[in-house]
């Protein structure tokens, strides 16, 4: 069956209304487009859960800086609706900027704590747009769980910390980064690399990784460990690492100068002139 994709909030309402009279569980994937494969293990994962699957397409300007790529941000409505088809989605809600903010609108979601390292601190403004729209998204929607990539691992502690916090009675589940041959974390973004860019990329999951082999071999000093990352970065002058740390999995707050066992993920963004790619590993 064609995935019917639906532009205003009163279609997606009534469609999945019609779902919830007939007893069904409902699943949401909000996305940007530009799908790729990690998208698409998003929706697999939502269908493996027994439920009707709604993905949002919806290029969010509130989380865009001025000077970040939202105008160049690639738009490909048909491209993604034939491979949400491959996978089985059952409707695409694709909103224009005008459902979703009319001119009155003037209300948003701010976190005050775990939105201010790591990304947030080079991108203000960024976490109170993906909140603000994550949140009207849910409440449009209304489904029982929605799906997030680990790729964004700050985005999705804090949509889990915005659930818990504001009573959202929608599990929030977070799924495993789906990787290229090479180890390179799936994104929209990584077609703005060139070819040399692309290959030279590779370097970041392998300095994530020899950080992770060398906290499995014991290692733990938080300085060696990213060093180690460093190190894999510095084979490329052209790419500069934006931020490299270790933190707690859940608080996101900076992990100690040495640590005994916790549960602790390295967050990393590196900038590859213009292309900033972020990607990340739990030990
Ligand atoms: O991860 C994304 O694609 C976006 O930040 C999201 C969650 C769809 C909100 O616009």
């Amino acid at each position: 069956m064609a995935v019917d994709t639906v532009l205003t909030i009163a279609e997606i309402r009534s469609v999945v209304a019609k779902w919830r009279q007939a007893g069904e569980k409902v699943a949401f994937v909000p996305t940007m487009g530009a799908l790729h494969d990690g998208h698409l293990s998003l929706v697999l994962q939502a269908r493996a859960e027994g439920a009707r699957v709604v993905v949002s397409i919806f290029v969010n300007p509130l989380q865009f800086g001025p000077s970040e790529d939202f105008a160049r941000y690639p738009r490909t409505l048909k491209d993604d609706v034939e491979k949400l088809q491959t996978v089985g989605a059952d409707v695409v809600f694709a909103p224009a900027a005008a459902e979703i903010y009319p001119v009155a609108f003037q209300t948003s979601v701010i976190n005050k704590k775990m939105s201010e390292g790591l990304c947030g601190k080079f991108r203000p403004g960024h976490f109170e747009g993906v909140l603000t729209v994550v949140l009207k998204l849910l409440n449009i929607v209304a489904p029982d769980m929605a799906l997030f990539g680990k790729k964004d691992y700050q985005q999705w502690r804090l949509i889990e910390r915005m659930a818990k916090d504001l009573e959202i009675p929608i599990e929030i589940l977070g799924c495993d980064t789906i990787r290229e041959k090479d180890g390179l974390a799936m994104s929209s973004r990584n077609r703005y690399m060139s070819a040399e860019e692309r290959e030279e990329s590779a370097l970041i999951y392998k300095g994530l990784s020899s950080a992770k082999a060398a906290w499995e071999r014991g290692e733990r000093s938080l300085d060696k460990l990213t060093a180690l990352f460093k190190d894999s970065i510095s084979q490329c002058p052209r790419m500069k690492i934006q931020y490299a740390e270790i933190v707690d999995r859940f608080s996101l707050e900076p992990a100690g100068a040495t640590v005994a066992e916790k549960s602790l993920v390295m967050i990393i963004a590196v900038l590859f002139g213009d292309v900033r790619l972020i990607d990340n590993l739990e030990f």
